[in-house]
């Protein structure tokens, strides 16, 4: 199978692995589906906009999830009733969503790549749900790398999950706007950081480190971000490791108040701001857990063909090895070439 983007799907593709509702969990797309170009309005205005397909280019290529797509929507919908309770001013049972991050600890755990699928952070701008969820897989991802132990990924994961709980109860309008806050709705929606922290000071079920994420996770080395303007030196590493996640899935993810960027546009840009804004040795280690191609992408070369991405080379993470599909002239080629670009010196991806 491979990964490709609505725009591009053709009739002479089917669908390799079934299209879930984010909402309710419920198949929109079962395995097999044919003629998905009749879909890409519908699935676009769900806010899908990468399918895994089969067809001759990839059919043999199987593509290791990051986290099972139920995992995920039971995460989600544990988070979902915590943001409920609290829409309702209500004190949460926080119980269920421990439970939820030792799932996703023994899912990171169990994933010997290391590796993180973007194309599976499908998130569309606005849906906390989906957001908290990636923001908690990549930041135990990250806690892997940096060795942290069963209790220490038990604290990081619960105020990643939690990070925006903040958010409940903020007017629909003001989380779904796709356009730039104006400075009175900025000033609102910071306020997100405080609120959460609020809503957890007093419950013993979530660690005051747990905590201090929902309150600090927007706060930058520089002392640019906010509630406290911290600066590095005082913001923890749990909060740290989140701000930084949490900035990568809001650019990919097209979050409010961002374009919606392309993983290698949004990790040029953490990169930028590597120096002022966040950890730079957690920003590299992060950058090592993402590959810039990720297997089964299209990706074009400087000669022209389109080829797709069969496997990563480790430690050169724009050299992978992959399959030509179509010439310069964008005529279809029967795919077999594979190429590993780390013996091509000469031929490089656009
Ligand atoms: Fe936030």
């Amino acid at each position: 199978m491979r990964i490709v983007a609505v725009e591009e799907l053709t009739v002479d593709m089917e669908l390799a692995r079934e299209v879930l509702d984010p909402d309710t969990g419920r198949i929109l797309l079962g395995a097999g589906t044919r003629g998905l170009p009749h879909y890409a309005d519908r699935l676009r205005s769900m806010d899908v906009h990468y399918l895994y397909v089969a067809d001759d280019v990839a059919r043999d290529l199987a593509i290791p999830a990051t986290i099972a797509e139920e995992t995920r929507i039971c995460a989600e919908q544990a988070l979902d009733r915590i943001f409920e309770k609290c829409e309702l001013d209500q004190q949460p049972d926080y119980q269920p969503i421990k439970q939820t991050v030792r799932v996703l600890i023994r899912k990171v755990l169990d994933n010997r790549e290391m590796l993180v699928n973007v194309c599976e952070m499908q998130c569309c701008g606005g849906d906390f749900l989906s957001h908290s969820v990636n923001v908690a897989v990549l930041s135990l991802l990250l806690a892997k790398r940096l060795g942290y132990d069963a209790d220490k990924m038990q604290k990081l994961g619960m105020g990643a999950l939690l990070h925006d709980i903040g958010v409940a109860g903020m007017p629909h309008s003001l989380l779904k706007k796709r356009q730039e806050f104006t400075a009175e709705e900025k000033l609102l929606y910071e306020q997100h950081a405080v609120i959460g922290y609020y809503r957890v000071k007093e419950n013993w079920e979530v660690s005051p480190l747990s905590r201090s994420v929902l309150l600090c996770h927007h706060e930058r080395s520089d002392g640019s971000g906010y509630p406290r303007r911290l600066l590095k030196g005082d913001i923890h590493e749990f909060s740290r490791i989140v701000g930084l996640v949490d900035c990568l899935e809001e650019l990919a993810g097209g979050h409010p108040f961002s374009r919606r960027l392309s993983i290698q546009e949004a990790l040029e840009t953490m990169n930028g701001k590597a120096r002022d804004w966040f950890d730079l040795e957690l920003v590299k280690l992060f950058i090592d857990c993402i590959p810039a191609c990720p297997t089964g992408t299209t990706v074009r070369l400087n000669d022209g063909r389109k080829a797709v991405v069969l496997a990563q080379n480790k430690g050169f993470p724009l050299r992978p090895v992959v399959r030509i599909f179509e010439d310069a002239t964008g005529k279809r080629v029967a795919p077999g070439q594979e190429v590993d670009l780390l013996q091509l010196n000469h031929l490089v991806i656009m």
